[in-house]
Parts: structure tokens; sequence; C-alpha cells
């Protein structure tokens, strides 16, 4: 089928782009001259960050405040990126939580809630996004996942399963769309500074500063690896270090790891 001509500009949607990793996007999208859709549930926040960067850099800068949690958020993304007349070139699923406590003594509404968002929003947002980019034959996906998705390094965390998916979904979708010349690929990062460990209430007090990425330069490594054609990003050495033992060294050591880095974080797995 032949690509309908594009009739306005091409832009970027950046969910979770309040804080952290999403903002970091946004900040750098921006900064490299492209329009932007901002998606978190902070309305106010959201044009904050919008007047900013719409400003400084002299990009239009959209506002979705939408919890994508719920169907009615998800919809209202999903329509978005369904407009043909101002087309989404990239969109970036960074919206993601994590649980301070064990599955243990966790609640469904809690484990739902982490599924929803972690899960079950970006797969519903990357399958619309496909939709128009595969018959424009053009555009990408990045899905914000996880190094701790690569083994069960927290015991007990539906947090590292949910990033398990996202990384195997996203590098199997990858295969498929790039037929069409679209690209999807799964961003792997370790620990990152942002407002992640806090509001999930995760003490990473006793973590050393050395582990620490910015978020800045997992953006950075990520955009280099998109250019690249990689279906998945690890950024940093010490990460691609860590994934290659993660996926290589005999389960019983990882399990060991996995009960001294629960330690470290501060997390009450027992
Ligand atoms: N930080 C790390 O160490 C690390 C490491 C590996 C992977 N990651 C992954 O990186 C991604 C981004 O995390 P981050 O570290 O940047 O976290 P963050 O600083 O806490 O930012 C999370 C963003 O998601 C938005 N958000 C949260 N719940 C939402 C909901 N229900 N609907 C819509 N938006 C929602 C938040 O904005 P509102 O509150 O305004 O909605 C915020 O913009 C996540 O997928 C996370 O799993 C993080």
């Amino acid at each position: 089928m032949p690509a309908p001509p594009r009739t306005g500009p091409a832009r970027a949607l950046v969910t979770g782009a309040t804080a952290g990793i999403g903002a970091a996007f946004a900040r750098r999208l921006a900064a490299d001259g492209r329009h932007l859709v901002l998606v978190a549930r902070d309305g106010d926040r959201l044009a904050g960050l919008a007047a900013e960067l719409a400003e400084r850099h002299q990009v239009r800068v959209d506002i979705l405040p939408a919890d994508l949690t719920t169907d009615d958020g998800c919809l209202a993304v999903e329509r978005r990126l369904a407009e043909s007349a101002e087309p989404i070139e990239l969109l970036v699923n960074s919206a993601g939580i994590s649980l301070a406590r064990s599955f243990l003594r966790s609640t469904v509404e809690d484990e739902a809630r982490l599924l929803r968002l972690n899960v079950h929003a970006v797969m519903r947002l990357t399958l619309a996004a496909l939709a128009t980019m595969t018959v424009r034959r053009d555009g990408a996906v990045i899905n914000v996942s996880s190094v701790a998705g690569f083994g069960a390094v927290m015991p007990g965390s539906t947090y590292s399963a949910s990033k398990a998916w996202v990384t195997n979904f996203s590098e199997s979708v990858g295969q498929s769309a790039r037929r069409y010349g679209v690209r999807v690929m799964a961003l792997c990062p370790g620990f990152t500074r942002t407002e992640f460990h806090q509001r999930a209430g995760i003490n990473v007090s006793k973590m050393p500063d050395w582990l620490w990425l910015s978020a800045d330069d997992v953006v950075a490594e990520a955009l280099r690896d998109l250019g690249k054609g990689r279906l998945v990003s690890v950024p940093d050495w010490k990460y691609k270090a860590a994934v290659f033992g993660l996926r290589h060294a005999p389960r019983g050591l990882l399990r060991a790891v996995g009960g001294d880095t629960r330690a470290r974080v501060g997390r009450d797995e027992r």
C-alpha cells in the first residue's frame, strides 16, 4: 500500500515526560528541533515543561495529560497516535513504576497497576503507533525497559518480570516491523538518577555512586543505538557487562547475587 502523503510536521510523543528518563528524552528531542507531544498525569508539570522547551528551542510542544493505567488514558494517546495530519514519527514509552515490597506481601490492586502501566500500556501504544508507521513506512518506537528484565535479580518482584516482557516484546516486534522500514527498540538502563526509586519508596542510599547513570547519558546512547538499527540498547559498558553475566552465568550464582542486590537496595523480601 503506498504511504499517504504527510500533511504536517512530524513529531515525537513521549510518555512519562514530566520526570527522569522521559523528561530527558523530551529535552534532547526538543534541542534536536523535534516537535513534541508530552504525556504524563500531572498536567501542571507537563505545561511547565512544554512552555520551557517551546521557548528555548522554538519547537511546538503539545501536552496530553493521561493516566496510562486506565483505558481512557490509553485511548486518548492511541487516538493521538492515529492522527495522520501531524503524524508521530517517534514514540517513546518511558512511563513506568516499581513497587517497594515483595510479591508475597503485595496486593492485587498494586500488582495490576504496575502491569497496566509497564506492560499493558506499552503493548497498546506500540500497537497504535505501528498501525500508522507501517503504512507510512517510516517511524520508530523506543520502549524503556530495564537491565532488571534480564534475570530474576530482584526475587519476589514483578517489576523484573514486567521488564523481561518489554524487552522480549520489543525485540520480537522490532524484527517484524523492520521490513516496513520501522524500528522498534528496547532501551534497558541500569540504575539511573531519576524520581523512580523515591516514588516507589525503594531505599537506594547504600548503592555506590559508580553504579548510577545520568538520564541524559542514557538518552544519548539510546538515540545512537536506534540510529544503528539495534533492537536492544543497554547503555554504559558496566551494564553491558552485567547483561552478559545475566545471560551466561549459572542460575545459582545469579540467585546469590540477587540476594545481595536485594539487601543493598533495602528491600524487605522475606
Ligand atoms: N531510574 C532507574 O534506575 C531505571 C532503571 C531502569 C529502567 N527504568 C525505567 O525507566 C522508565 C522511566 O523511569 P524514570 O526512572 O524516568 O522514573 P520517574 O523519574 O519516576 O518518571 C516516571 C514518569 O512516568 C510518569 N507516570 C507515572 N505513572 C504514570 C501513569 N499512571 N500514567 C502516565 N504517566 C505516568 C510520571 O509522571 P506523572 O507522575 O506526572 O504521571 C513520570 O513522568 C520506567 O519505565 C522505568 O521502569 C528506570
